[in-house]
């Protein structure tokens, strides 16, 4: 069974990985071709707008030519660094086809480049692509939630640094529920613009006085939902969902920043549960998994590896996957154990991704590459933390550093999305998938 799973997540990158550069060459403009209307204004549309434009927390819009163009320099900059737009995966390893992709390829790289080294020409105003219709940021996209939770406002200064923590509120709920869809919602323009992410969790309801007592054994927290301002967050699958008990309490991780008025931040989390009674084919599950086996310790001047394991009792198909690490996180990969009887331990790569305390990013997989696992497997998550002064956002390169709850302390797990599958629905799965790869794999034959 277990060279199943592997076979099949390898087969999919190849697939992957061969369809795309070639055609994508063929088609790339002579340099003093590009153009701003014809070749820049799409990427910025489908990769840059979601985030910058008016009303939203990025610094600038970048919509229209006068906008962007004394811009220039700076996009090359973040784009040829990959720094824009936020999206972390590793491109040289493991899957690489996700829902919601806004990362750029080489060659719109490349086309950004030239256009800037190029004088930046504006191009034919023919050319220009009709704006793009976003949805309303103040508005629910899951439908009209059954239940709102509304944090408590916090009150963000015009000046400071930006504000870490949590916010605690109870949960108003007479029963468990299946939620089927979440959405954060920050309601108004002041608040989007000083919101720059935040994580939403079901608690324990007594996690507020043991953290703030100092106590290391807190019960754990179920991960929700992630809000980052312009940016998608975890997708549940169709005929899902994530049990809601009623007693939980619910925190809000939040991450603010000034932006030279007072404002008070409003966040709203909304949900859409499934029938009271209904219990959804998949419970979907979320959890930190791979927690770091050893205690972090992370001496000053180095660069420290920690390793966790998972063991799945059931087999299962998994959704998402969402590195967490604190501020001297650079790195970090998720690798699966297969349940072989064989010698060596048949193990595959899935996922690598930098990592970025700024943005907490959740890849979800792509349904036809989202790994399948047979009960037995391993989850291995491996993760890197720099405490050296060459490491540009190491807040303080002499001080040793250890695991804890507070933002100076540091963390290593990943929040897993998976759903569990009976033996039956595996090896259905598979097969499925199985049938797939064979055609992809005809299809491609044919082009040769
Ligand atoms: C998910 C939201 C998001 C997306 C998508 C995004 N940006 Fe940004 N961008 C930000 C935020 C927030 C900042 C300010 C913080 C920072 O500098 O990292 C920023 C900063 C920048 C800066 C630096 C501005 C300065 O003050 O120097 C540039 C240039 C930039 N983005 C270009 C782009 C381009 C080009 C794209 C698309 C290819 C893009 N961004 C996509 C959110 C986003």
């Amino acid at each position: 069974m277990a060279h199943h799973g592997r076979g099949v997540v390898r087969f999919a990158l190849f697939a992957v990985l061969a369809a795309v550069p070639a055609a994508a060459l063929a088609q790339a403009p002579a340099a003093d071709e590009v153009t701003f209307t014809k070749d820049i204004a799409p990427i910025l549309q489908r990769s840059c707008q979601s985030c910058h434009r008016q009303g939203e927390m990025a610094p600038m819009s970048l919509v229209t030519y006068q906008e962007v163009r004394p811009w220039a320099r700076s996009i090359k900059n973040r784009v040829v660094n990959r720094e824009m737009p936020p999206w972390h995966i590793d491109k040289n390893i493991g899957i690489q086809k996700f829902k919601n992709d806004t990362s750029l390829s080489d060659e719109e790289i490349a086309l950004v480049a030239n256009w800037v080294d190029n004088g930046a020409p504006m191009g034919d105003p023919d050319d220009m692509p009709p704006p793009v219709d976003f949805a309303d940021s103040a508005e629910w996209q899951i439908g009209e939630p059954d239940l709102v939770v509304r944090f408590p406002a916090y009150p963000v200064p015009a000046e400071g640094p930006d504000l870490f923590g949590n916010i605690y509120t109870d949960l108003d709920l007479d029963e468990d529920r299946y939620i089927k869809a979440i959405q954060t919602r920050v309601p108004d323009d002041a608040s989007r613009r000083v919101v720059h992410h935040a994580l939403s969790f079901a608690v324990d309801p007594d996690e507020q006085q043991m953290r703030e007592a100092g106590e290391t054994d807190i019960p754990a927290a179920m991960f929700l939902v992630e809000y980052a301002s312009g940016k998608l967050s975890e997708i549940y699958p169709e005929n899902s969902g994530l049990l809601l008990e009623s007693w939980r309490r619910m925190r809000l991780d939040y991450h603010l920043h000034s932006v030279g008025e007072d404002i008070d931040a409003n966040v709203e989390l909304g949900m859409v549960f499934h029938p009271k009674g209904h219990v959804p084919e998949h419970i979907r599950w979320s959890k930190q998994l791979g927690q770091h086996v050893t205690d972090l310790d992370i001496p000053p001047g180095k660069v420290v590896r920690t390793d966790g394991y998972t063991y799945f009792h059931s087999a299962a198909r998994i959704t998402a996957f969402q590195p967490h690490m604190h501020a001297l996180g650079t790195y970090q990969c998720l690798e699966l154990i297969y349940p072989s009887t064989g010698t060596p331990a048949e193990t595959e790569l899935v996922s690598c991704a930098h990592w970025d305390y700024n943005w907490h990013m959740v890849y979800n997989y792509a349904d036809d590459v989202a790994p399948i696992i047979p009960a037995g497997t391993v989850a291995h998550v491996i993760s890197w933390h720099d405490n050296t002064e060459a490491f540009r956002a190491n807040p303080d390169p002499k001080n040793w550093t250890g695991n804890g709850g507070r933002t100076i302390d540091e963390m290593a797990f990943a929040w897993l999305g998976w759903y569990d599958l009976t033996d039956e629905q595996y090896e259905e799965e598979l097969a499925e998938r199985r049938a797939l790869q064979e055609a992809a794999a005809a299809t491609d034959q044919q082009q040769q």
